[in-house]
């Protein structure tokens, strides 16, 4: 499968860095992983490089995501999106833990490897580890031919063009596009209605346009990061769909803006982490239009009740009636919605960085693909 590159080549253009030129593509990026793969007479996904029959998809009970970093976050946000959109249990887990803990490897459990570069030595074991014990991996991989994809055999690429800078966001973003293609594809075979299939190809068609339409709002974004870069702690929480918005979030400033954040399921707050709550240590939160919005309302309350600085990314201004800060991302389906709510924060940990003065192209400390173990 060959895949022209050449809108996103190697080329700065007018960028100051590769993570912001990156950023910008993620429209392209993901109007590219959704090209040719959407089957509208059958309300599914058209995956060519999955290798997987209906009687396969059926029999598989149980998924179980393996990666590192931010390809271990987006498949996190894969896991989650799988076990609601297809309604198999599905989990993420790093896969240097799962590869040293002796795992169980199930003939029924569908094993997905997820790489950006394709060559991260603990994902690549990691694969190697179920193909020993006889387990089925397929690969979500960003570049065509690397070692993960050659051993996985069969998967999806990403389509998303080359990343150079050590942070990831395209991919991230592109990867879980795939896992909702994925899961979309698991589900149609399953007991997904069609109407249900219709209304998630409405949304991942109106994803690129959402994402133009939160960058086009760059400027509000940069304007809170460089008041926020001045802290030296924040906390970022969220539930269940907003928690793995949360931890990417998280893992970008530290990356990026050598800020620590730690990222905790807003449901945890009070069993510990409240007690660094201060207006010196803000908390990011957040804040899905789901069925947890008012739970998620009730954390703000009580962020706010101990004096703590809160900053929302959610879907409307209304928040602002309650939060220091808000970043407001269009909404579209609610499965959906976290790929969306990724990006402000994508854009707050780049301008945070660009304040304080650091390389953000390349952290220190850290390297785009660790080959090694
Ligand atoms: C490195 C990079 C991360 C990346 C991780 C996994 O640690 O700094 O940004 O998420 O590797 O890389 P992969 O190529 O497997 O997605």
């Amino acid at each position: 499968e060959v895949v022209d590159v050449a809108p996103m080549a190697y080329e700065l253009g007018g960028y100051r860095h590769w993570m912001h030129k990156e950023i910008h593509e993620q429209p392209a990026a993901v109007e590219r992983a959704i090209s040719g793969r959407i089957e509208d007479r059958f309300a599914t996904a058209h995956l060519g490089g999955l290798d997987l029959s209906p009687r396969d998809a059926r029999a598989v009970r149980r998924v179980v995501v393996l990666g590192a970093g931010s390809a271990y976050l987006a498949g996190r946000l894969g896991a989650q999106l799988i076990e609601e959109v297809a309604r198999i249990p599905a989990v993420a887990e790093p896969a240097a833990e799962f590869r040293y803990r002796n795992p169980v490897i199930e003939p029924d459990t569908l094993y997905v490897a997820v790489s950006q570069s394709g060559e991260t030595y603990d994902t690549l074991a990691a694969v190697q580890e179920v193909q020993r014990k006889g387990g089925r991996v397929v690969g979500i991989v960003g570049v065509v031919g690397s070692a993960i994809a050659r051993a996985a055999g069969s998967g999806i690429y990403l389509h998303a063009g080359p990343e150079v800078s050590v942070t990831s966001t395209k991919t991230y973003t592109a990867t879980a596009v795939s896992f909702a293609l994925l899961a979309l594809h698991l589900g149609r075979v399953r007991d997904l209605s069609p109407a249900d299939g219709r209304r998630l190809l409405g949304g991942l068609r109106a994803l690129p346009g959402q994402i133009a339409e939160i960058l086009a709002a760059e400027d509000d974004v940069a304007a809170v990061a460089a008041r926020w870069s001045a802290y030296s702690g924040m906390l970022y929480v969220g539930r269940v769909r907003g928690a793995v918005v949360a931890a990417e979030g998280a893992l970008k400033l530290k990356e990026v803006a050598y800020i620590h954040a730690e990222a905790y399921p807003a449901s945890e707050l009070k069993h510990g982490p409240l007690a660094l709550v201060s207006p010196e240590r803000p908390v990011v939160v957040v804040v899905p239009d789901d069925e947890l919005r008012e739970k998620n309302l009730g954390t703000i309350a009580e962020i706010k009740a101990r004096d703590g600085r809160v900053l929302v990314v959610g879907h409307d201004r209304a928040l602002a009636a309650v939060a220091d800060e808000v970043l407001v991302v269009p909404r579209n389906e609610p499965e959906l919605d976290p790929i969306l709510l990724g990006i402000p924060l994508q854009l707050f940990a780049y301008h945070a960085a660009v304040t304080l003065g650091h390389d953000v192209d390349r952290p220190r400390n850290l390297a785009k693909s660790v080959t090694v173990e």
